[in-house]
Order: structure tokens, then sequence, then C-alpha cells
């Protein structure tokens, strides 16, 4: 009875948490409440089940302590009566965490992360993913499935959309923030939710960027390149971890005990719980890794899979293991300590209910400021021949099928967001652009529209115009999970459109939103300016006309390379020399002479009809103004392991606007007991400079920043000659050395 009435005093207070308890109070609690649990009941802490319907059996399970999460359920009276059914009907008591995938905001949708990373700003992250926690407790949700920061080089891979891009530094710090805003600085506050980073780890090494495909990721590029945002996330305190549904070298990620134990336990001293990807406990059967379910069980319990996301093995499987010795029950106990752990951390036997009677949250007006300027922040602007920005007194032909898309315009990964509250560029130009002057045409339904008949309406749109906007891009569909392409060109007649549209002679401003990089380089003869933006969210809209009117001057850069052609897949810009790189001019195909001999084409790595560079490179973007780096100085020339170097740069606004610039810092080690990259980002900076100001900016770095794992797999920063070199983006130009000793 006393605990009935302590809930329901629960149910009714005004939200406050008691105060978090100490680690050793939490340990404590631990230990007393596993000496009461069955071993069923662990078990059952062990399993998480997706919510379809409030069914009999999920009741029962409940009630019985069969269930220990569910994931998929947003309705906060739903939640509050199921979770009443563990705190009051099951015999100890303990709260459901409830799950979702609230990857780029709940309700209010912000830019998706790809996007987010454009803006090369922890701060917009950590943001970001601030209102997605404060909206996603208002609905009873305590966990969220996210950060995803899988490196990935590869954008025919669809969940590319989900990541922060190619580059491991940049990658580490934005799944930082992002821990960081979802879980506050207080877990067991009722507005912080649980982080979980995925997926462990080198999904997006997908083999062809063909998703949930093999990888092949070696142990030294799995240190240096995949696994370092982990651990970042980790030492920001992330919660939990989800395993990735790939084989690495042949062993599935949910029985890699290599990663989960070696690892996240003994390396890294991880100590939240980690949950499996949907069913990638008993795909190790598919995978041909496991015999059967049974077999699956033991190899994911063994490799230190903590909770089991909706396949059941654990249930129906561990209870036989440990009779039969092959598990032991010891193995349990630490699973089920690490998910009791984040549940006490999180206050959860204390407040476990979505609070019902506080005025909503969802779509507050500061979230949807805080996602519009995220919007704004994204979007990268790649070519201005003096169109933009436009001016007001301009009548603008409105073309395209994204340009009034709502649900397309979210991105993917929204399971909750609405379109109905979606703000599209038609939109803010019936509203806070209500005084442009624009005719309205989309020429094409959706992106793979293949239906020619409106496209000359558009086309006469455009010539009764003084300029035409052009917004075309990629349905949300045909990005993020399961959603991998083999071409990057723009869908259905979008090409033809845009041409059609050039060829009236009007200035054409072609702006995209899809959830990748695609191959561009055919349109953009036929755009006078191009501003990108991977799917920007509920407020694209507004934040895309301040960027076209010149309210906001671009300030994205890109954070992933965008090729040429498909076929240039993989090109990142932090790759390995190899012995034969190109040289700066190489022969192209129209180029070869009749019956060129066989090496008059030299012997370098290059591709014969798209060459050795990308179409834009990492780091890449433009603003309306032009800035200009000199006076790069260093501290000293050399430094021993144990000083810091210092990095002077000045950035100066030689245009007429104000701007904002990422200055960016890359470091190349000349040689190494491994080869290593011709550079790599490691530090960036953003200044906002007024026109002709000039700041000078500094960065450290240490042999920590400069260390990396080498042959023989010790991390290490390696004696040697660095080429340190400062710019607007990866081919940073400003350049100079310096050298690290090997000690005093
Ligand atoms: C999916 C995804 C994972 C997601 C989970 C729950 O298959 O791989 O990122 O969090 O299932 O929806």
């Amino acid at each position: 009875m006393k605990k009935k009435i302590l809930c329901y005093i629960f149910l009714f207070l005004p939200v406050c948490a008691l105060p978090a308890k100490t680690e050793k109070e939490i340990e404590s609690r631990i230990e007393n409440l596993l000496s009461e649990m069955t071993l069923e009941e662990k078990i059952g802490q062990m399993n998480q089940l997706s919510y379809e319907y409030e069914s009999a059996e999920l009741l029962s399970d409940i009630r019985n302590g069969k269930v220990g999460s569910l994931l998929n359920i947003t309705d906060p009276e739903t939640i509050n009566r199921l979770q009443k059914v563990a705190m009051e009907e099951s015999r100890l008591g303990i709260p459901l965490i409830i799950g979702r995938d609230v990857i780029h905001g709940l309700k209010t949708i912000f830019p998706i992360p790809l996007g987010q990373a454009a803006s090369f700003d922890p701060e917009l992250v950590r943001q970001g993913a601030r209102v997605a926690a404060v909206e996603s407790r208002q609905l009873g949700i305590h966990w969220t499935f996210a950060p995803m920061v899988d490196i990935s080089r590869d954008a025919r891979w669809g969940r590319i959309a989900e990541s922060f891009g190619e580059d491991t530094y940049l990658t580490g710090i934005l799944g930082a923030a992002m821990v960081q805003g979802f879980q506050g600085d207080d877990l067991s506050s009722p507005t912080s939710i649980a982080a979980c980073v995925k997926h462990f780890a080198g999904y997006g090494a997908a083999e062809g960027g063909r998703d949930y495909n093999s990888t092949y990721i070696s142990p030294v590029q799995m240190r240096n390149v995949y696994l370092p945002p982990f651990r970042k996330a980790i030492e920001a305190g992330a919660a939990t971890i989800m395993t990735s549904f790939n084989d690495n070298d042949g062993i599935p990620a949910s029985g890699n005990p290599y990663l989960l134990k070696d690892i996240l336990r003994k390396e890294w001293n991880f100590d939240g719980f980690v949950v499996s990807d949907w069913a990638s406990v008993s795909e190790m059967i598919v995978h041909g890794y496991a015999k059967d379910g049974k077999d699956a069980a033991r190899l994911a319990t063994e490799a230190g899979v903590d909770m089991e996301m909706v396949s059941r093995t654990y249930t129906h499987f561990l209870p036989e293991l440990i009779k039969e010795g092959k598990i032991t029950e010891e193995a349990i106990d630490q699973a089920v300590r690490n998910i009791l752990r984040v549940k006490f951390r999180m206050n959860l036997f204390e407040h476990p209910y979505a609070d019902t009677h506080s005025p909503s949250l969802l779509y507050a007006p500061e979230h949807l400021e805080k996602a519009k300027q995220a919007a704004l922040a994204s979007a990268i602007l790649l070519k201005n021949e003096d169109v933009l920005p436009l001016n007001e007194s301009q009548h603008i032909a409105v073309i395209g099928p994204m340009a009034h898309a709502p649900h397309d315009q979210l991105g993917t990964w929204v399971f909750d967001g609405e379109k109905a509250r979606t703000v599209t560029p038609l939109n803010a130009l019936q509203t806070t652009y209500g005084h442009i002057r624009y005719t309205y045409e989309p020429g094409l339904a959706y992106s793979r529209d293949k239906n020619p008949e409106n496209i000359q309406k558009a086309v006469q749109v455009a010539r009764n115009a003084d300029v035409a906007v052009v917004f075309l891009g990629e349905e949300s569909i045909l990005s993020g999970e399961a959603h991998s392409l083999s071409t990057l060109d723009l869908q259905g007649l979008q090409s033809e459109l845009l041409k059609e549209i050039k060829n009236t002679g009007k200035p054409v401003v072609l702006v995209i939103m899809a959830g990748r990089p695609l191959t561009i380089q055919r349109d953009l003869p036929y755009a006078d300016a191009v501003l990108y933006n991977f799917h920007p969210g509920t407020m694209g809209g507004p934040a895309i006309l301040d960027l076209l009117y010149g309210k906001y001057n671009p300030s994205g850069k890109l954070p992933v390379t965008f090729v040429k052609e498909t076929g240039q897949i993989p090109l990142y810009y932090n790759h390995n020399n190899t012995g034969r790189p190109a040289p700066e001019q190489v022969v192209l195909l129209d180029e070869i002479p009749l019956e060129a001999s066989q090496t008059s084409l030299g012997n370098t790595s290059f591709y014969l009809d798209s060459g050795k560079d990308p179409l834009f490179p990492f780091g890449f973007g433009l603003s309306y103004t032009t800035f200009e780096y000199s006076g790069l100085l260093l501290s000293a020339p050399e430094i021993r392991q144990q000083d810091t170097l210092t990095i002077q740069v000045t950035v100066k606004n030689t245009g007429d606007r104000y701007g904002t610039e990422t200055a960016q810092l890359y470091v190349r080690d000349l040689v190494g007991s491994v080869v290593r990259p011709v550079k790599e980002l490691k530090g960036f900076r953003k200044v906002n400079l007024q026109p002709g100001e000039e700041k000078t900016i500094s960065f450290t770095l240490s042999a920590e920043d400069l260390a990396f794992y080498g042959r023989n797999l010790t991390r290490k920063a390696e004696p040697g000659e660095f080429l340190l070199s400062v710019g607007r983006d990866s081919k940073a130009s400003l350049q100079t050395k310096f050298y690290l000793k090997e000690k005093d």
C-alpha cells in the first residue's frame, strides 16, 4: 500500500526529481535490488520490446517483470499506464526505460545530423539535442537512440544522412555535444534523456555503400578512424551504446567481445549499458555466425550485449543456457547491473512517469527559433555568380518539387514531427516574406517525377519573372536506413527542368534539399548560384529565404566530400598519399591523343574520366563576402612530447558584408610507422567579422592531438616532421612545418 501511495503522489506532484544519488549509493541500491531478483526478473531487464498495442500479454509480461524497456511508444497516458503496472503490480517495481529514435528532434525537427554537421557548431548541435530532450520527456520518453557517430565516406549509403559526415575529429566533437544536449548537466533531471551512441562499430563502412553490408576495417583503421567518436561520446557521459548490424571481418558487432568488452569495458571503462540494434542478436543466425536463437543468445551475452532489442532470444534461451552452464548467472548479473545503473542514474525509480500536467513545450516558439537558427547555420553556399543575395523588389519564379514539400523537407528518421508544422519556402513566401512578388509553379510534383507535362508551365513562369529560384533535391525516403543508391544524380526530370529554366536566359538560383551529397556536376552550368541544405527540418523555409535575401550570410561548410561521379566513391579528403599520387595536372579522357603510348599518361592514381579531385572538397563553403588568411605563426618550430604548440592566423573579411568564417586547421604527419593521411582536421574556429575587420585566432596542438595507433596498435605521437595548413576548407593553402621531438 505504501508503495502505491508514494507512486500516486509522484503521479500528481509537479515535476521535481529527488536529488541524484551518489555513485556509491547507486551501487549499493543495485546490489540490494539484484540480490532480491529472480533469474527470470533479471533476464526480464535484458529484454526490450517494441510497443504495438496494449495487449494482455504485454501487461502480463510487465507485471511479471519480463520487460526492461519499451520502444516506439509515445503517448504519455499509455506510457504512464504501463509504467504503473511495472511500478505497482510487479514484484519489485523496477521502472521501464522508454526508448525512441529522436535523431534530430522529436516534434520540432532540426536539420538532419549531416546538415547540423555543416554548421561546424557544437553549441548549436547541443542546443538542438536539448530541445529534443525537453520535448521527449514531455511525452514520457527517457532514452533516445542517438547520436549516430558512424564515419561515412560513401554517399551511396543512405544513413550518411544521420551521420556527421566523413571526418573523425568533427564527428567526435559533434557527437559529444549531442550527448551533452540530450543528457544535460544531470542525467537525473526530468528534462534529460539518456543518449545511446551508435552504431558500434564501423557500420558506415558498409561495402559498396549498401546498408547492412559487411565491412572490412583493419585494426589500425578501426582505431584511428571509426572508434574515436565513440570514445568521445562515452567521455561525454553517454549512458548507453548500441551495437551495429554489420559484420566486420566476419564478426557481427552484436557478437564481438573484443569491441564490447576488451575495448568498451576494459580500455574505456564504460559502465552504462549496451543495447543491440533491432533484432541484431537473432540476425547473427542469418549472418551465419549463430546456429540458432539459443546460440545467438549465448554469443551476444558472452560478447557483452546487456539488452536485446526485440528479438527475444534472451527471454527464450538464457534460462536454458544457464541451466546448462553455458552462461553464468554472474554474466547475467553484470548485464543487469549496467541496466539498473542507468535507471538509477536517471532517477527513474523516483520519477518514472510522464508529467502530463505541465504546459506543453512541443513546438515551443523558442524551439522553433532554435531549429531555424540550426537551418540557417547548416546551409552551404556552393556557387554564387553575383545573383545572391536576392533583392526584395525582384519578381521571383518559385519552381521545383522541393519548394513546398512539408514532409520531405523534414528528412529521414522523423517519426513524430508533423508535416503540418513544417514551414516550407512557399509557406514563408506566404507569411514572413509576404511582401515578395512571386509566382509558384513546381513543374514536377516530387523528386522522382518523370512526368514532363508541367515543365513548360514552369518555364513560362520563369520567363515572366526577374529571377528563377529552383528547389530540387530528394524526397526524404530516398535517404536513411536501408535506402542506398547506386547513382547520386538528381532523380526524375529535375535536371531537365533546371536546364529548361536556365534556357530562358533568366538568372537561376538552385536550392537543393537532400539527405546526402548528390552528383550535381552536370547541373552546375544551369545554375548561377547553388545553396545546399541537407534536409533542413521544420523551419527550413524561413531559413532558406533569410539566406537567399541576405538576412543571414551563408556560413555552412561541407562535412563530407562531394564527388563528381558516383564512380569516384570512396573519395575523401583525409586519404593516404599512396606511392603514386596524381600530379596537379592530369590528362583527362578527351585529351588523350589517339594511339597514345601505354605509359604516356603517367602511372599515378586518378580516373581518366573524372580525374583525381572531388567536385567540392570537405570543409568547402562560400559566403556573400570574402575572407583572407594571413600571418600563420607558430609558437615554436619544434615541440617536445609534453609541450603545446600554439598556432596563430589572421582572418580578414575582405568583402562588403558581415560574415562568419570557419577557419580550419589541418595537420599531416609526414612519416609514420603506418602511413598517415595527407591531412587531418585538428581544429576549427568560427569567426564573425564585419566588412574590413580582421581577427587573429589561435589553435593549440599537443602530442595527444598528434597521437595515432601505429603498426603494433600502440597509440603514440611519433617524433618527426609535420605539415600544418590553415584555411577555409581542406584545400587549405597557408602552410608551414613543425617538428615533434622524440623526447628532451
Ligand atoms: C534501427 C536502426 C537503429 C534504430 C533502431 C530502433 O534498425 O538501425 O539506428 O535506433 O533500429 O529503431
